[in-house]
């Protein structure tokens, strides 16, 4: 009788250990499954990355499809603050240029994003173009002298103010069709080779010129733009631009952000709201950067 007593214990006592097993291996796989991502990382002994995930958490416009990428950029830019990391990574820097190319919004209208990771349709002409009087403007090429209707108003006063203040601020490029800017950037690449072409001119869809939005400007008659950070009229924009809503798009020391030289004749219509605000609050992030926390949700 204790033989088979015996014999009895040991099946249970082997059922027990199979169910204890089972239930070892199911809790081990279930806490594998709903680990979460932080805790990964801390069982990768990142404890330093998973501290600054937790503060890129409450950065204005972060993503959280986004996250390991800020994690990624954060690692190779540990000089950067937190803000700049996820604003980079949103614009796309982490790719690189014409790496990462979404759609333009083109519902966001005045405040529209376009640049090397943002592009235009072909066939994308905006709606309500108007001609810029030749009074404040310097070449006769009507398909250059145009702008969208709100914003060839503003240039008006703003070159009319600039013109009574003896710091004459002409219009010389504003609308550029997508041909346009595609034989403009096919010349640049057959003279200077592309790399020079990329730094200075927009491929085809990706330039503001598009928008109708945009307008090259020159202090006199020659219109040579390069001179034009050396005049009086430069530094009247500076103080004024925003007044008329418009700012400078591709600020000297952001080269690496906005992906152009400095251009300091190249303005941007953005509406009164926002170019005060960037002037007053923001004036170091580029419109890219401000878009990216301020305008795209
Ligand atoms: N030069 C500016 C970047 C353009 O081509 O739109
Ligand atoms: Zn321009």
């Amino acid at each position: 009788m204790n033989i088979f007593n015996n014999i009895g214990s040991d099946s249970i006592n082997n059922k027990r250990l199979i169910v204890i097993l089972f239930l070892t291996i199911f809790a081990v796989s279930l806490f594998g499954l709903t680990k979460t991502y932080e805790s990964r990382l801390i069982s990768k002994n990142n404890i330093e990355v998973m501290t600054n995930y937790g503060l890129f958490k409450n950065v204005l416009g972060f993503k959280k499809e986004n996250r390991e990428r800020y994690i990624r950029y954060y690692e190779k830019n540990q000089n950067l603050n937190h803000e700049d990391i996820v604003t980079h990574v949103n614009i796309g820097l982490d790719y690189g240029f014409y790496n990462y190319i979404r759609n333009c919004d083109i519902s966001k209208d005045i405040l529209i994003l376009v640049n090397k990771y943002s592009k235009l349709d072909k066939n994308y002409v905006p709606n309500d173009l108007e001609e810029i009087n030749s009074k404040y403007f310097i070449y006769g090429n009507q398909n250059k002298r145009m702008l969208k209707k709100e914003a060839k108003n503003a240039f008006e006063r703003l070159s009319e103010a600039s013109i009574k203040n003896r710091t004459p601020v002409y219009g010389q490029s504003a609308y550029r069709s997508y041909e346009s800017q595609d034989i403009l950037y096919k010349n640049e690449v057959k003279n200077d080779g592309s790399e020079k072409a990329d730094s200075d001119v927009a491929r085809p869809g990706h330039s503001e010129h598009q928008t109708g939005l945009t307008i090259d400007v020159s202090s006199n008659k020659t219109g040579n733009m390069l001179d034009f950070q050396n005049t009086d009229s430069f530094k009247w924009m500076q103080n004024n631009a925003y007044k008329y809503g418009f700012i400078l798009r591709y600020p000297r020391g952001k080269e690496s952000v906005h992906g152009y030289i400095y251009e300091s004749w190249h303005y941007r219509y953005v509406g009164i709201k926002v170019a005060r605000d960037m002037h007053d609050n923001y004036s170091n992030l580029t419109f890219d950067e401000y878009y990216y926390r301020f305008i795209e949700k």
